[in-house]
């Protein structure tokens, strides 16, 4: 691109003042690159420039030969300088997209809960398996036998009064309490027997605060040589002493149930008020004959109790229906 009518110190300064511009402006490492190759490389302007020099006189040769050299080397300069700004910045941008803000708050997952059924069930299964007794359970679908008849309730007996069933069509029922499981794990294993048995019971019962037709038990089983109303009192209350944290006075009520004799209701003095919280006898002898046990040999006691109302003295709740009606905003009180 030489001009035979610009002179060679001309060019040079045109050169270096486009080149100054270009480097300033060059946004990337590439144009810097490419910005070198055409001003400074070996077919670059400069070179093309100092094609000329051969026409110069001996004096003026040395003269224009350093005016290129410190073109050639202030150009240098802001290329090296444009190129180490250029690489700074694009660290920092990539230093700033990749920052973890440590400060910065995190998401809060919501952590799941038991629920306070599960619970109180736990709790009482932790205290029972802790006085020596395993966990059993059985089916939510019974037969009547199972439900009634072993548990020395025929037919006609005035007791099925006491608890509205759902029959199902065939013939069998949803189990009314968790006592069935008593006479299926009699069948399955021998004495000395110590079982508790939680588990979801139905009865035919107009759902207000206090009732559900579907709800939660847990049975109490223990049989063996020498059992008396003692070890059934003594269990009781070690019971209620542990759930409750408390030495809670205890009153133990004469009462009726077909499968035990005698037979009792349980009631605690919890903040001032009697809560009758069970149902509980020696197991009837019809029942031990039931499952094949001689009752000449062996003794047991039973209990059977609600969780909900458990749950609901422990905590204070009000209404049974929100122990199953799923809001969070009481959920997560527990
Ligand atoms: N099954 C009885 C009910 O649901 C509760 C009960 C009472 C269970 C006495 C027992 C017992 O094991 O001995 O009302």
């Amino acid at each position: 691109m030489t001009n035979p009518i610009i002179s060679i110190e001309t060019q040079l300064q045109i050169l270096q003042t486009a080149a100054v511009t270009a480097i300033a402006e060059a946004i990337n490492l590439e144009q810097i690159e490419q910005l070198r190759v055409n001003y400074l490389g070996k077919k670059g302007e400069l070179s093309v420039i100092l094609k000329g020099m051969g026409k110069l006189s001996a004096e003026e040769r040395p003269r224009i030969g350093s005016i290129a050299n410190e073109v050639k080397e202030l150009l240098q300069g802001k290329l090296d300088e444009k190129r180490q700004d250029l690489q700074q910045a694009q660290i920092k941008a990539k230093l700033e997209a990749e920052t973890l803000d440590v400060t910065m708050p995190g998401v809060s997952r919501p952590l799941g809960r038991i629920h306070p059924l599960n619970s109180t069930i736990d709790r009482v299964l932790d205290i029972f398996t802790g006085l020596g007794y395993t966990v059993a359970e059985g089916p939510q679908i019974e037969t009547d036998y199972y439900n009634f008849e072993a548990l020395n309730t025929p037919p006609d007996h005035p007791a099925r009064d006491m608890q509205d069933t759902f029959y199902l069509p065939g013939g069998n029922l949803l189990r009314t309490h968790t006592s069935s499981v008593q006479i299926r794990y009699m069948e399955n294993n021998e004495p000395p027997i110590r079982v508790v048995a939680p588990g979801r019971v139905y009865r035919r019962d107009t759902v207000d605060a206090t009732h559900s037709a579907v709800f939660h038990q847990v049975e109490l089983l223990a049989v063996d040589k020498g059992l008396t109303f003692t070890d059934l009192k003594g269990t009781i209350k070690e019971f209620i002493r542990q759930f409750f944290g408390d030495d809670l006075p205890t009153l133990f009520r004469a009462s009726y149930f077909p499968f035990t004799e005698p037979s009792a209701e349980v009631d605690v003095q919890w903040k001032g008020k009697w809560l009758e919280v069970m149902g509980c006898g020696m197991v009837d002898p019809n029942v031990l004959k039931a499952v094949g046990y001689d009752p000449e040999i062996y003794t047991g006691f039973a209990a059977g109790f609600g969780v909900e109302r458990f749950a609901m003295v422990l905590h204070q709740i009000d209404d049974i229906r929100r122990l199953y009606n799923s809001d969070l905003r009481f959920l997560k009180q527990f």
